[in-house]
């Protein structure tokens, strides 16, 4: 049941997409009615709390954007590319549909807007970069996802080829790690840190979740809150325990490797992340802030990717 005990009219614009399907299942179960919105919101199934709104926000206008919007109380945006798979990670549309969101979402009065983004915005502690720009990002990134089977599977599962070339380089390095490494594991090792130190196939993407932090960012002339998922992010247990941190990732532990970021990368499950989400539209203390929500992901058990009604 809602913290606050008022159930909410919410908008989730991708029900059936990983962050999506975890929010959706947390609010429904909160007791909310929520209105699934995408090009197939019916495939996140049937309940009497849950409206699918068949609506492709790449291809409609403004307009009728913003009247699928206007009988909302909440809009959450979990829109992503990554349904088409790997080759979608790219910059492009996801700037251009989340500008037009924002203009829809003016028209429309939506009277809170939540958008779910990146990790790829927050700041390195120390420094003007965003991590999308951090040079150390992507090798301390990769590494620290390559020590979790279950980020591992969600990888293999979404972006089927990242998922099969993280998948080589986790076995190499754990041969490495009890000392059984062969030569051909010595040459997985260089050749993947090699490739995403010098262009990791996500970092288009990245940087445009970054990017549009800038539409949002000092903009007071309408209500929004803008979400960066920590970098682990990924399925996993709910232990429905969070902490909040404003513009800044947060790094765990004091500084080991050459970088700042080595081994010190934060994550959460889809299903923590939902919390916080949930619990912010209940609250609404972060109003006009960019934040992240992390928590303990010490429990490897794999999770599925999306879920759906019957997980309610
Ligand atoms: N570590 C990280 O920082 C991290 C990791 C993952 C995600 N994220 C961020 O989280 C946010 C959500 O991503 P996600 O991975 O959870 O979502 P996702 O799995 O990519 O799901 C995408 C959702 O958007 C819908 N969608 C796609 N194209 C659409 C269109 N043209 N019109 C209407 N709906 C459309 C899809 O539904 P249909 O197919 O039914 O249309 C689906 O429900 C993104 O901003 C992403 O960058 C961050």
């Amino acid at each position: 049941m809602s913290t606050s005990g008022k159930s909410q009219v919410i908008g989730v614009i991708g029900p059936t997409g990983f962050g999506g399907s975890y929010l959706s299942v947390e609010l429904i179960r909160r007791g909310h009615a929520v209105i699934g919105i995408s090009r197939k919101p019916q495939s996140f199934g049937t309940h009497p709390l849950y409206t699918p709104r068949t609506v492709d926000i790449e291809t409609t206008t403004i307009d009728d954007l913003a009247n699928s919007f206007r009988d909302l109380e909440v809009l959450v945006s979990e829109y992503g590319p990554h349904t088409k798979g790997a080759e979608a990670l790219q910059y492009m549309p996801y700037v251009e549909v989340v500008r037009k969101l924002i203009l829809a979402v003016k028209l429309a009065n939506v009277k809170y807007f939540v958008f779910v983004g990146g990790a790829g915005s927050l700041v390195v502690p120390g420094t003007h970069e965003s991590l999308a720009d951090y040079p150390g990002f992507f090798y301390a990134y990769r590494r620290q996802m390559a020590e979790s089977d279950a980020h591992v599977k969600y990888m293999e599962e979404r972006l089927g080829p990242i998922g099969a070339v993280l998948r080589s380089y986790r076995n190499a390095r754990l041969a490495e790690k009890s000392g059984r490494a062969t030569a051909e594991d010595m040459d997985t090792i260089r050749t993947y840190e090699e490739g995403i130190r010098k262009n990791d196939r996500a970092s288009d993407y990245i940087k445009a979740g970054r990017a549009c932090l800038l539409f949002f960012e000092g903009n007071t002339s309408f209500p929004w809150t803008f979400v960066s998922s920590s970098p682990l992010y990924r399925p996993g247990r709910q232990t429905a325990s969070y902490e909040i941190t404003i513009d800044y990732v947060p790094l765990k532990g004091a500084q080991r490797g050459e970088d700042v970021l080595d081994g010190r990368l934060t994550g959460i499950s889809a299903a923590d992340l939902a919390v916080a989400i949930a619990d912010e539209i209940e609250k609404r203390q972060l109003i006009h802030k960019h934040w992240t929500a992390s928590s303990d992901l010490s429990d490897d058990t794999v999770y599925p990717s999306y879920v759906t009604v019957d997980d309610i």
